[in-house]
């Protein structure tokens, strides 16, 4: 996207909003000016950074598919002043958008493998475009499975390409920290899901979702011989240039907005720091 100001954002509309549960609601959005929308591209695993005037700005991951041409999705969840008021917007308003930024995931080390997704929550978000790559290219990895876990099963975001995706032979396992209600799928935390055979199963990791989460899966997959090189994440921090600037959102000797969001587990910074 060329601006003169790099901190300039672009007026992007609100074309639908989809409720994914009662805190996350996924927006399909497109820029106002057409040609923005024409150029506009981005990778699995990056981010931009969402603007309400007077509200704030905040990295957030897309969460769409990278080959849509017309429009692109930001899943968000409701935590604090800015996405507090995205909730309160409807169809047809507009938000500022820059980017997109960040190091995505990266595909030529993922071609012909055995991928395991490992998903808490909202940490869906930034790996359901790598996951929509799997589905359009089925013959990319050898095998492509997923263990998504929400605290209820209420909680669990994008149910409709859960179903499409398990159709295309993705394998998808659902659970939920404690049962409730009619719920007849896994119960226990993702991490108690990541036994010897799945593991096994597969040779590279994915893993998304809250710091303390991404920590017990991957001291999980230490435990169970997996080489850290074997591992990819993507981390959160706050941010407020996005742009490698600012120094906000430094974690040990990394900037987490330009040599991450996505890290190899070879160069995580230090896993008490997640
Ligand atoms: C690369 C990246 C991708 C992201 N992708 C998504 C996404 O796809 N969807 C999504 O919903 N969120 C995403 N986030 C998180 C989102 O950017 C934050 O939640 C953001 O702070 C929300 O802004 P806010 O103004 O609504 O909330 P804030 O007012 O910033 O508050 C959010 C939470 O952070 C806490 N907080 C505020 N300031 C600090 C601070 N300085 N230090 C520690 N904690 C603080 C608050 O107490 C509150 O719990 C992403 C973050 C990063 C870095
Ligand atoms: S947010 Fe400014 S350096 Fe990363």
């Amino acid at each position: 996207m060329m601006n003169e100001n790099i901190y300039l954002p672009q007026q992007a509309i609100i074309e639908d909003i989809i409720e994914e549960n009662s805190l996350v609601n996924t927006y399909v959005l497109s820029f106002c000016d057409s040609q923005t929308n024409a150029n506009f591209s981005f990778k699995p695993g990056q981010f931009v950074m969402v603007s309400v005037p007077h509200q704030g700005e905040a990295p957030i991951s897309l969460s769409s598919s990278a080959s849509n041409t017309n429009t692109f999705s930001l899943t968000i969840r409701k935590t604090g002043r800015l996405t507090n008021c995205l909730h309160t917007l409807q169809a047809g308003n507009t938000i500022g958008v820059r980017g997109p930024y960040g190091q995505p995931f990266p595909l030529d080390q993922l071609k012909h493998k055995k991928l395991l997704f490992i998903a808490g929550g909202i940490g869906i978000a930034p790996l359901r475009p790598l996951l929509e790559y799997c589905y359009a290219n089925a013959d990319i990895s050898e095998k492509t499975s997923l263990i998504y876990g929400c605290k209820s099963s209420d909680e669990f975001c994008f149910k409709h390409d859960i179903k499409r995706w398990q159709q295309a032979k993705i394998d998808c396992q659902l659970t939920v920290d404690k049962k409730a209600g009619n719920w007849e799928g896994h119960v226990g935390l993702v991490t108690q899901h990541l036994d010897e055979q799945v593991i096994a199963n597969h040779n590279i990791f994915l893993v998304c979702g809250p710091g303390i989460m991404i920590q017990s899966a991957i001291h999980r997959l230490d435990e169970l011989g997996i080489q850290r090189e074997h591992i990819f994440t993507t981390l959160e921090r706050q941010m407020k240039c996005g742009i490698g600037i600012c120094g906000h959102c430094h974690m040990d000797n990394k900037l987490i907005c330009v040599d991450g969001p996505v890290f190899n587990g070879a160069e995580l910074p230090a896993l008490h720091n997640l």
